[in-house]
């Protein structure tokens, strides 16, 4: 989704907003855009397409400049198009804009300010702003900014600098993040952590319906009621080189073969050996309420989804309480009864996605306790949440979520144990699971070093064009889950389904050119996927399996078979995960696609 990146200092500001701007690729954009100031002349260039081509005209310019705000666009209002880039400007050319978010009440606006003489060029509602704060400009850039921003409906992140001053950035955020970058003599801001990492560590996140001022030498944040607010910096853990490929071709595939270490940082710390339980630091501060706790919801979108499907099975195994799980832009919609007794858990790798942030703002209302589990320190659901657990698995930059949707599932089973423990698991059962789960790593590393295995069937069923993946209880999440990694990184329609489901309708789609992925663990369900094969294959329908090490027998009823190692039931399915991610994986470089940044998909949706 649109990023924005900020520069304010002694510095050249082209290079620096260029890196930021690459390091915010990974988003998901169709056109790009900078401004800068403090040089000679301003200048502004906007394009259409990647940041590499905005480097390109960047270049002609030759520009300079020590203050700058930069963009990419991922289109709402208006197709991508060069006018639509940001930054904007107004009637006069003095004030420039970039903007994350939605103007709800835009056209109202803009119906007034053109009776009042200005010209609009762009079919944007971010283009309002700029003219409106241009029409309240007397001689200060922040009030012109507060009054405009009393008149407006919606969600922003904004940045923008008056060329008349060039020694000072204004940023205003309500809804959608701004993160500033504390520097020597210089600051930066953005919209991610990630374009600021390689310049500092230090950072500040601004909070809804804050504003800041950053000039070369200081900075300062208040309210939009002029009350100071002083915020200590954050120091950021992550490591500038670990948003680089490290090798890989990928980011995807240096994030997949990163999950032996990405559950080895989920578990750190978090189990106390000998007794069955987890330890989760950031949710002591809400154990008691726990303990009282009858009725638990998870919510969030996508990949987080499926964890949290797999998280009910898990849940409705290891405690007493009773589950539901629902899409967070369900959710929010529903006429639901929250009280004291009910918690929900809110999954989100970002911490950003306006839907799941929506649904926490809506339970917290009605006074349910709200947990979160997310990957982004310092995110809007991390800091909106009563409490909660972080993944730590480091930044994920390929738009295909994988090490976090393992890390999910990993710490779901020990919030769990945590409950459970408290309630009908036996300290036998939970020695069981603890001891499983540290074996995840090392048997994750056997799948990965099976990835040749993996190609060489991908590269082979590459030319199909639509998959059905078929899994039973703890595995049809599962199923969902690599379908959904096999159709947003290679365009290949892929249906996931139940296993029992399948006599009730998809099955009238096998044929010789519809392949199914059968999960097919020996667990409990494994017969009954058997027969499920066999029905497929009695259709002249082709099956690769994903089955247990040692299984043989079931290489007479399939096509291909890729073997994972045993473990217990509830964390099969973690297991059975990586081979779907290689499969899309390969699949979707057999068929050149973008694997890291997939058409019209966005790392962080932060839209309803
Ligand atoms: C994952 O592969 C997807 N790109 C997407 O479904 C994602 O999981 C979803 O948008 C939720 O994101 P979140 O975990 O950051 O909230």
């Amino acid at each position: 989704m649109c990023g924005i990146v900020c520069y304010i200092g002694k510095r050249d500001a082209t290079p620096i907003l260029l890196e930021g701007l690459r390091r915010l690729e990974y988003r998901g954009y169709d056109s790009a855009g900078i401004a800068v100031t403090g040089g000679e002349q301003p200048y502004l260039v906007k394009t259409v397409g990647k940041v590499s081509e905005l480097e390109r005209r960047v270049a002609e310019v030759k520009p300079a400049g020590t203050c700058g705000i930069a963009h990419t666009r991922w289109a709402t209002h208006g197709r991508p198009s060069e006018a639509n880039a940001h930054p904007h400007t107004g009637c006069h050319g003095k004030i420039y804009l970039v903007h994350n978010g939605i103007i709800e009440n835009y056209q109202e606006i803009k119906d007034d300010l053109i009776q009042k003489g200005h010209r609009f060029h762009s079919e944007t509602d971010t283009e309002v702003l700029v003219h409106l704060i241009e029409e309240n400009f007397r001689d200060d850039l922040e009030s012109a900014l507060k009054k405009a921003l009393s008149r407006v409906q919606g969600t922003f992140g904004i940045a923008l600098f008056h060329t008349d001053d060039p020694t000072k950035i204004v940023l205003a955020r309500r809804g959608s993040p701004l993160i500033l970058g504390i520097g020597r003599n210089e600051y930066l801001a953005a919209s991610d952590v990630n374009a600021l990492i390689r310049y500092t560590n230090k950072v500040i996140t601004l909070n809804d319906n804050e504003l800041a001022v950053l000039s070369a030498g200081d900075y300062s944040i208040s309210d939009f009621q002029d009350r100071k607010v002083e915020r200590q910096t954050e120091t950021i853990e992550w490591p500038a080189q670990s948003a680089d490929k490290k090798g890989f071709e990928h980011f995807m595939l240096k994030e997949i073969f990163e999950q032996p270490e990405a559950v080895q940082n989920a578990l750190r710390g978090r189990i106390v050996d000998g007794e069955g339980v987890s330890r989760l630091g950031g949710l002591d501060s809400v154990t008691e309420r726990l303990k009282s706790i009858k009725k638990l919801i998870f919510v969030s979108c996508g990949t987080s989804f499926h964890a949290c499907l797999l998280g009910r099975y898990t849940f409705e195994k290891l405690t007493d309480l009773s589950v539901e799980v629902d899409l967070a832009s369900e959710f929010r919609y529903r006429n639901l009864m929250l009280d004291e007794k009910t918690a929900i858990i809110a999954l989100s790798q970002s911490g950003e996605t306006a839907d799941t942030l929506a649904a926490v703002r809506e339970a917290k209302r009605k006074g349910a306790l709200c947990l979160g589990l997310v990957n982004v320190v310092g995110s809007t659901i991390a800091k909106e949440t009563d409490a909660g657990v972080y993944n730590h698995a480091g930044p994920e930059i390929g738009v295909a979520s994988t090490k976090v949707f393992l890390s999910q599932c990993v710490i779901l089973n020990l919030i769990a144990l945590l409950i459970g423990r408290y309630q009908r698991l036996s300290l036998t059962e939970g020695l069981l699971i603890t001891r499983a789960l540290k074996e995840l790593p090392a048997l994750i590393d056997k799948i990965l070093k099976n990835a040749p295995r993996v190609e060489e069937i991908a590269r082979e069923y590459a030319r199909y064009e639509n998959f059905l993946f078929l899994g039973r209880l703890y595995n049809y999440p599962i199923a969902l889950e690599g379908a959904l990694k096999l159709k947003e990184i290679s365009y290949v329609h892929a249906e996931g389904y139940a296993a029992g489901e399948m006599k009730h309708g998809p099955i009238s789609l096998i044929d010789p050119d519809f392949p199914t992925i059968a999960l097919a663990p020996r667990d409990s369900t494994y017969d009954k996927m058997i027969n499920n094969i066999q029905e497929i294959k009695a259709r002249d329908g082709k099956v690769i399996a994903v089955a247990t090490q040692g299984d043989e027998g079931i290489a007479h009823h399939v096509d291909r078979v890729i073997y994972v190692p045993q473990t217990i039931d509830i964390l099969q399915p973690l297991l059975n995960t990586v081979p779907l991610q290689l499969f899309a994986y390969y699949v979707a470089r057999a068929r050149s696609c973008a694997i890291d940044k997939p058409r019209n998909l966005a790392k962080s949706v932060t839209v309803e």
